[in-house]
């Protein structure tokens, strides 16, 4: 069948983050971001001045947030942003580039905003799916040559919208096979080591927690690892993400309204992605590691069965209570295979759990990690960032719940409805044994409405904070 979405690429979405950018200096308008007092003063400044001017009233109710003046004899606009403390989030800044008229700005600063927060939430603004990509943003933004700004902000608006661009893409056509072509892409174009795992047999023999998920689908499970070098004496990091194509819940089928946005169970693998184009790009001085178990949680007559006893590479047998909780299963194999190495840092992104969207909702992923050192990073620098994320405990207590009496665990509770987030967190940590570090992160990996001029879809988080939090507390001490 042929493809109606495109494989995306580092090259050509880059080259569309450069795209919200002005190549020359003229016939550029003025966007000024000012403080509540900066912008009290302007005002009556242009009042006395007898100036020309409008408010624009599209931000809030309040017609005190922005003015426009449009300056006759330069034929140019000027428009002055009211920006309070608490608005300065990505989001709130995104809706500045849909609001503004088509053309060039240049922006000034007089704000509390970082340079860098405006520009990554302006190019974010002009995001839209490939299949509607036809027309360009109307507006530009021209910035000083070479600012470290502009570099940092289209690396990581880069890295986020390739991500959501997988996100994105239907199951029809982001299927497995489309994924390992990604990946492959992907390494060749960052000069990496890829090792794939995909034949059946070997699959089965070696990961077979993998196999026994993807076994139901026409499109074929695989095992993808790879390998980008930094430093050859760097910390090592090792990035694990659950990449289930689509999550129809097998056998335990999921009801409609749980099924339809189960594109998106690669967000995991996409996030991890995301992260490690923002490591590679950068240079970071560390020895990475990627594995990325990639299935189909499909429904067959080969399909797994509720009641089945599977094993994991590790040695560790399971009873399948249930097929929907299918992602444990193959991070355990992937996750088995980056703790050999002895990682200093092992972080897993995984859409795991609706518990933990139940717990905080669709815009605060949840963390699992046994390092306070770790956890008062995240959660601080998080909010700092605008990249937020919140702790949950790995309640020991909770193992309880994985207790089988055919197997050495189950791979959910059969009985108890408690604690659905923190019982998968347990699950993945009996996989974990030589690694120095570790995170877990239950993600959403989307939205459901438009916020301010965020588009609903895919969505990619925790990826500048851990980016930050590697950085901060593996290489600089
Ligand atoms: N992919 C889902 C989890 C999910 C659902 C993430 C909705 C984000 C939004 C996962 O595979 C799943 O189905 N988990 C089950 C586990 C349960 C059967 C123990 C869940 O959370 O209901
Ligand atoms: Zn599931
Ligand atoms: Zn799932």
């Amino acid at each position: 069948m042929n493809k109606i979405f495109n494989n995306p690429t580092i090259n050509e979405i880059s080259a569309y983050c450069y795209k919200s950018f002005a190549m020359s200096n003229t016939e550029t308008n003025i966007l000024y971001l000012l403080s509540a007092a900066n912008f009290k003063k302007k005002k009556q400044e242009l009042i006395n001045n007898k100036r020309k001017y409008i408010f624009l009233s599209e931000f809030s109710n309040n017609l005190d947030e922005t003015i426009l003046f449009h300056d006759v004899k330069l034929n140019k606009y000027h428009i002055y942003f009211r920006i309070d403390k608490d608005n300065t989030s990505l989001k709130y800044l995104s809706l500045i580039r849909s609001k503004i008229p088509s053309g060039k700005w240049e922006f000034k600063n007089h704000s509390k905003v970082k340079k860098h927060t405006f520009l990554l939430a302006w190019i974010l603004a002009g995001y839209k799916p490939i299949i509607k990509r036809g027309i360009e943003y109307p507006n530009t933004l021209l910035v000083e040559k070479n600012i470290r700004a502009k570099k940092d902000s289209i690396e990581e608006a880069s890295s986020i919208l390739f991500g959501k661009e997988l996100i994105n893409i239907p199951a029809s056509d982001m299927n497995t096979n489309s994924m390992k072509e990604v990946i492959k892409d992907f390494c060749l174009h960052h000069n990496a080591q890829l090792n794939l795992v995909e034949e059946t047999n070997v699959l089965k023999e070696n990961f077979p927690a993998i196999y026994a998920v993807g076994k139901g689908s026409e499109n074929k499970p695989f095992l993808a690892s790879f390998t980008w070098v930094g430093k050859s004496n760097g910390p090592k990091i090792s990035l694990v993400g659950k990449g289930v194509c689509f999550d129809s819940g097998g056998l335990n089928i999921k009801p409609s309204q749980y099924m339809i946005n189960m594109k998106k169970d690669m967000g995991g693998a996409a996030a991890t992605l995301a992260l490690a184009n923002l490591i590679i790009t950068r240079k970071l001085p560390v020895r990475l590691k990627v594995i990325i178990p990639c299935v189909e949680n499909s429904i067959s007559g080969n399909a797994m069965r509720p009641g089945d006893v599977i094993s994991t590479s590790k040695g560790i047998s399971v009873e399948i209570n249930n097929t929907d909780a299918e992602g444990r299963l193959i991070l355990a194999d992937a996750i088995h295979e980056s703790d050999k190495d002895e990682p200093d840092l092992l972080i897993d992104f995984a859409t795991l759990t609706g518990a933990a969207r139940v717990a905080l909702g669709p815009d605060i992923p949840v963390f699992f990690t046994e390092s306070d050192k770790i956890s008062d990073f995240l959660l601080e620098q998080g909010i700092e960032m605008d990249d937020p994320v919140w702790r949950l405990p790995l309640w020991r207590a909770y193992n309880k719940y994985l207790n089988s009496n055919i197997a050495d665990i189950s791979n959910c509770s059969s009985s108890s409805p408690h604690a659905g987030a923190i019982v998968a967190a347990l699950f993945l940590q009996k996989f974990i044994m030589k690694s120095k570090n570790w995170i877990h992160y239950d993600l959403y990996a989307w939205k459901d409405v438009k916020e301010y001029n965020i588009n609903p879809g895919g969505d990619i988080s925790c990826i500048r904070v851990s980016y930050n939090m590697i950085e901060k507390l593996f290489i600089s001490s």
